[in-house]
């Protein structure tokens, strides 16, 4: 899979952590975040990626702040995103099968490196279970179209 990271100064070190991590996977990783320690503004990086998975350049998102918080509100911001912020691998596996979520966040004054790659490998895993879920799933983009 095509995996868009972003970060933002919080996070760096993580980052190359998790990029590295799942290019061991087999994946490609395009990185939007930033690459430097200097204090930046986390919207911009979760609107790249979230954008960047939106117009289907990448097949989903891995996003990294702080907390993880800041970064999906701006990703979630973006028309067709659902990002969802974990902190463990059981809510990593649900947000795929039952939400469908396209892109994950997570802290990085929250989780370390090792929660953080089963976090990925919980989401990664994961199968979107459609059904019941998918009718739900469904709602949320009708109050998205909503406005
Ligand atoms: C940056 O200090 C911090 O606010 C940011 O990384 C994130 O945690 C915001 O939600």
């Amino acid at each position: 899979m095509k995996i868009a990271i972003g970060n933002d100064h919080a996070a760096l070190d993580l980052k190359w952590e998790i990029a590295e991590y799942v290019k061991e996977l087999g994946h490609e990783v395009v990185n939007y975040g930033t690459d430097t320690p200097e204090s930046c503004n986390y919207p911009e990086y979760g609107e790249k990626v979230a954008r960047a998975v939106a117009a289907g350049e990448a097949d989903c998102g891995i996003l990294i702040c702080g907390t993880g918080v800041g970064i999906s509100l701006a990703a979630n911001k973006v028309k067709g995103i659902r990002c969802a912020v974990c902190s463990e691998p059981v809510t990593a596996r649900l947000v795929k099968q039952h939400n469908n979520a396209n892109i994950i966040a997570f802290g990085a004054r929250i989780v370390g490196v090792e929660m953080a790659k089963a976090i990925v490998d919980a989401y990664l895993n994961a199968e979107f279970l459609g059904g019941r879920h998918g009718e739900r799933v469904a709602m949320i983009t009708e109050i998205e179209e909503k406005g």
